[in-house]
């Protein structure tokens, strides 16, 4: 790895990120079914039916893991808490071991020099609540902002900084439009209130943990790098209303109190009524913007001809196991891209970028690919801070190799090898490589 410390501005961040569902083991201790449980039961949905109720059992093996991540010589550690966990019917009476486990889970990272970077929803919605109609029922920005108030009570005085819902895009278009993740529905009504009170249930929260006198509270989105599949106009116009779903609705609402006119054009119908009237909540005050990164899409219009209809096609560059091309600018373009539309002098930070690698069986340590993503991908962040954009930190996913929802198992993102049958850990090349050069 060619990376330095010291090519980066003093107090730059490197980081790990995680998430709950996908390495705590969501059997252990208390915590209520999600819809990721029922979705993952639901035959079709996720590779072999697998779920995360053992995952990395981080439950009772997080002291391990956080002296890895400490071992690597990273400053912060990126996590998310289980609503569910911590409240096992969504509502009402909270789990104590839930809270507990938070507790000493923000006490070991600070033992071990590590900021918490905390997360408040990454995707597993208690069962409960989906009962209820979920993202799509306007009531959960007042439970979410409740979850958020419960919690933070408790570690609010220790996380270093915290942000509401990881990838908004994946809560509400992945899950309630292309139905490829939890809930797995497949309607633009349900997409489009989703799209909505994703937002509001964001400032909601910003509003309650600012109640509790938290600073240092962000958002975090996640990024495409999208580009007509060829020269037609309906390729281009496709590529557009992709970007504007994927890269600008919710950074639109969430920093300039305003949704895309193009997006709006398909959503609109399908809006909840009076949603003009939340934008100011929406775009409560942040302190930072978190960006998840790791490919770009080529887009065409899809074979229905409706709006909203994409075809995803790739031009053959090198890809990771997840079939996803790898494309380092992409990360330079979003940076300095936001930077400049909507981050209006805060700082930045990449909250998510890695690769998932296939490594031979009997060399599962062995990722000199992940190694060259990296390098290439910090190389793009160097640019874009000499370009003028306010970086102050990268985090890597992920740590471990984890449960990666509806792909199961199969694909590994971990600068940490776990074998999920003994879950031993092994460190991999990558996690040495970086090791090296921030020790430089
Ligand atoms: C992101 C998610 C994370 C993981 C990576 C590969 O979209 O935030 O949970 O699945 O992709």
């Amino acid at each position: 790895m060619d990376l330095k410390r010291t090519d980066f501005p003093p107090g730059f961040l490197f980081g790990a990120a995680t998430s709950s569902y996908q390495i705590e083991g969501h059997g252990f201790g208390g915590a209520g079914p999600t819809h990721w449980d029922t979705f993952a039961a639901t035959p079709g949905n996720v590779v072999r039916g697998e779920n995360g109720a053992r995952a990395c059992d981080h439950y009772h093996r997080f002291d391990e893991d956080l002296d890895l991540a400490a071992g690597m010589g990273l400053d912060a550690y990126r996590f998310s808490t289980s609503w569910a966990r911590v409240l096992p019917e969504g509502r009402g009476t909270p789990n104590p071991d839930g809270l507990d486990f938070y507790d000493r889970l923000v006490d070991a990272m600070l033992a071990r020099g590590l900021k918490p970077y905390a997360t408040l929803y990454h995707w597993e919605l208690p069962s409960a609540l989906a009962d209820l109609g979920g993202w799509r029922n306007r009531d959960i920005a007042d439970w979410f902002a409740d979850f958020a108030t419960v919690l933070m009570r408790r570690i609010g005085d220790r996380v270093y900084a915290a942000a509401p819902i990881n990838e908004p895009w994946c809560v509400a278009w992945l899950s309630h439009f292309l139905g490829l993740h939890a809930p797995g529905m497949r309607d633009i009504r349900a997409a489009a209130r989703a799209m909505h009170h994703v937002g509001l249930a964001h400032g909601r929260a910003i509003q309650a943990m600012r109640a509790l006198g938290m600073r240092n509270l962000g958002c975090v989105t996640n990024h495409e790098y999208t580009m007509p599949a060829d020269d037609t106009p309906e390729a281009a116009a496709a590529a557009k209303l992709y970007d504007g779903i994927y890269n600008r609705w919710f950074l639109g609402a969430m920093r300039n109190a305003e949704y895309p006119t193009d997006v709006l054009e398909l959503l609109a119908p399908h809006m909840p009524a009076g949603w003009q009237n939340d934008m100011a909540v929406i775009a409560e005050p942040v302190d930072w913007l978190g960006i998840n990164y790791y490919t770009r899409k080529l887009i065409a219009r899809g074979p229905s001809g409706l709006p909203g209809d994409f075809r995803e096609l790739t031009a053959g560059l090198p890809t990771t196991s997840m079939g996803w091309e790898i494309v380092p600018e992409g990360l330079h373009y979003f940076l300095t891209w936001i930077d400049r539309e909507y981050a209006h002098g805060l700082p930045i930070y990449v909250t998510e970028n890695g690769m998932s690698a296939d490594a031979p069986p009997d060399r599962p340590a062995d990722d000199p690919e992940r190694i060259g993503y990296l390098d290439r991908h910090l190389a793009q962040v160097r640019h874009a801070i000499a370009d003028g954009a306010d970086v102050r930190g990268y985090f890597i996913w992920s740590l471990l190799d984890n449960y990666e929802w509806a792909l199961g198992y199969d694909k590994r993102f971990g600068l940490v090898h776990v074998d999920f049958e003994t879950l031993e850990r092994t460190p991999k090349a990558s996690y040495y490589a970086l090791q090296t050069a921030l020790a430089r």
